[in-house]
């Protein structure tokens, strides 16, 4: 499958290929991490290949509000893994906007490492750092980067999409600055594949022409030190 390498594709693209890998590697047992009110898998989509899906997230309440179709677990991804875990039983494990908001990721990692089966895939969909919008976000206290957000995207309140703490620890979207880490672990194989531009700045006339420009050029240069998401994948 080919993917584009604009921010867009990265959202577009997102859906086959977290389908194409759970065919590609014959998941049955998914488990979705940080979930929340909107789990990613459609009803059909799981009935199709008979998957035994769980949804986790870190917020009880969170999980609440997700449709009661499939299994829930409430449990810190970045924390200990309760006693009751499964460990080793999970073929693929999937993420979409969470790992930006664990403190500790290479404990996230090495969670998910322990809750694959052998040969089992961990995937995480994360904006990346050195992104500006997204290092804006990293250095400017919760309140104002909430007010700020709030102001481009009247969607983000607590009700309907609520904005969560982020500390973008491993997420990058240069193989380099991840692969040894989650080698480190004990993943035999990595792909990070890159993410150019954000959909942020758009009340703002003038960033915004700059903010193009910059997103343009890092991406003619493939610079990905600079690139704002990544689908990071890990085999066990
Ligand atoms: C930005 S929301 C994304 C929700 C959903 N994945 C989506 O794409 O719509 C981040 C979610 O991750 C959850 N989360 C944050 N830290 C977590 C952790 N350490 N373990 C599990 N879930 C976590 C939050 O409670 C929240 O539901």
């Amino acid at each position: 499958m080919n993917i584009g390498r604009d921010a867009e594709s990265g959202w577009r693209d997102l859906r086959p290929t977290i389908l194409g890998l759970i065919d590609s590697t014959g998941a049955r047992n998914v488990l979705e991490v940080g979930g929340g009110r909107f789990p990613f898998l459609q009803l059909d989509e799981i009935r199709e290949r008979g998957l035994e899906l769980t949804v986790n997230d870190v917020v009880e309440a969170e999980l609440k509000l997700a449709p009661d179709t499939f299994a829930k677990s409430c449990f810190d991804i970045a924390g200990n893994l309760p006693d009751d875990a499964e460990l080793g039983s999970f073929d693929f494990i999937f993420s979409r906007m969470v790992f930006e908001h664990v403190k500790d990721a290479r404990k996230a990692w090495s969670n998910i490492y322990h809750l694959l089966a052998p040969g089992g895939v961990g995937f995480a969909y994360v904006p990346t750092l050195w992104s500006p919008p997204f290092l804006f976000n990293r250095m400017t206290p919760e309140v104002l980067s909430a007010w700020v957000l709030k102001k481009i995207d009247p969607d983000r309140r607590a009700e309907r999409v609520p904005k969560f703490p982020a500390y973008y620890d491993l997420c990058r979207a240069n193989a380099k600055a991840v692969a040894p880490k989650l080698a480190e672990i004990g993943f035999r194989e990595v792909v990070v594949t890159p993410f150019f531009g954000t959909p942020y700045f758009p009340v703002v006339p003038v960033l915004k022409h700059v903010a193009r420009a910059f997103d343009r050029t890092v991406e003619a240069l493939d610079a990905r030190n600079f690139a704002s998401y990544a689908y990071i994948i890990a085999r066990k």
